[in-house]
């Protein structure tokens, strides 16, 4: 594929999560048995990227630790009889060569993205945030997807939408196609950052995943930064479409759905999800769970008072 590279953004404070990333990067927080970007780095990976290059920031020194090969543990446990967890271990010798740049303030999303350009130069790249995980424990296609579109169409962007209730499409970057929207692959007219509900102009949220030309770079540059001083990608892909490129959106596949890390709302979700179809913990754990909510049920019911 002519796309092997991916830029993933770290370096956010997380303050939706606080107090779980005082002192913990959010992409680390466990969804199941794994830390969020470790189910990121192996979609890239079963997905044909062979470089991930992360944007960081203060306090995320564990994502470059987790990515480590770390022999002295993988030492201590052959010699304390404890082989049967080595597989457990083996994401660290995947195929994936690890680059890190520190985004030295914290001026947004776009902003972190454009602290990759002295690295990426003039190749194109995929974009996918370190806190959104998609498809159940990682499994899907979307990118080999947006990265085959891309290779056979003149967009300058390609990005991944996936529908969402009308009420929280004041959350996301949400799409207005040019056209037929549930074709899996569509035109972007525009795309309207946090709209409420009766201004949205569909409800097609953007789904953390993006492949992009260099020409992107130039986008951030001119964009003017917004509350707080941050330079959203949003208003980059903007002027792109408004420049009169290309940009092309691809829709998530059934089964490919969005987990967004970035709240306790869809964090709780996500966790529940993934640790009640974990292959090892899960038919207990449905079990516990059904045992739990009868419980919970008894004890709310009015007979109960
Ligand atoms: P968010 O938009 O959720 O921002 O980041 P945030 O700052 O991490 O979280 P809150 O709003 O304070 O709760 C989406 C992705 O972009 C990265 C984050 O690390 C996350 O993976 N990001 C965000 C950066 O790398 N730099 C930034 O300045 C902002």
């Amino acid at each position: 594929m002519s796309v092997d590279l991916a830029v993933i953004p770290v370096a956010g404070l997380g303050t939706r999560l606080l107090p779980a990333t005082k002192s913990q990067p959010k992409e680390m927080l466990p969804v199941g048995r794994k830390p969020v970007v470790q189910y990121v780095v192996e979609e890239l990976a079963a997905n044909g990227i062979r470089r991930s290059l992360f944007v960081t920031g203060p306090g995320k020194h564990s994502i470059e630790n987790h990515f480590d090969i770390d022999d002295v543990l993988i030492d201590f446990l052959r010699r304390s009889g404890r082989e049967e967890l080595l597989p457990d271990l083996l994401f660290e010798r995947q195929n994936m060569q690890y680059a890190y740049v520190r985004q030295r303030r914290q001026l947004g999303l776009g902003h972190a993205v454009l602290c990759a350009e002295p690295f990426v130069g003039r190749q194109p790249f995929v974009v996918a945030l370190g806190d959104s995980i998609i498809g159940r424990h990682a499994q899907s296609r979307i990118v080999q997807r947006m990265i085959e579109v891309f290779e056979e169409s003149d967009a300058s962007a390609v990005i991944a939408f996936e529908h969402v209730d009308p009420e929280h499409v004041h959350h996301y970057g949400i799409a207005r196609p040019k056209g037929d929207c549930q074709a899996d692959v569509f035109r972007l007219d525009d795309v309207v950052e946090k709209p409420e509900p009766e201004e949205a102009p569909s409800t097609l949220a953007v789904a953390a995943r993006y492949v992009f030309r260099p020409v992107v770079f130039d986008a951030l540059r001119r964009t003017v930064p917004g509350k707080g001083g941050e330079i959203q990608l949003t208003d980059a892909v903007r002027d792109l479409i408004r420049a009169g490129h290309t940009v092309l959106g691809v829709n998530l596949g059934a089964g490919e759905r969005r987990y967004d890390i970035g709240n306790f709302s869809s964090y709780f979700s996500a966790f529940i999800e993934f640790a009640l179809t974990d292959e090892r913990e899960g038919a207990r754990l449905r079990s516990t769970v059904r045992e739990l909510l009868e419980q919970l049920e008894d004890s709310s019911s009015p007979e109960a008072s």
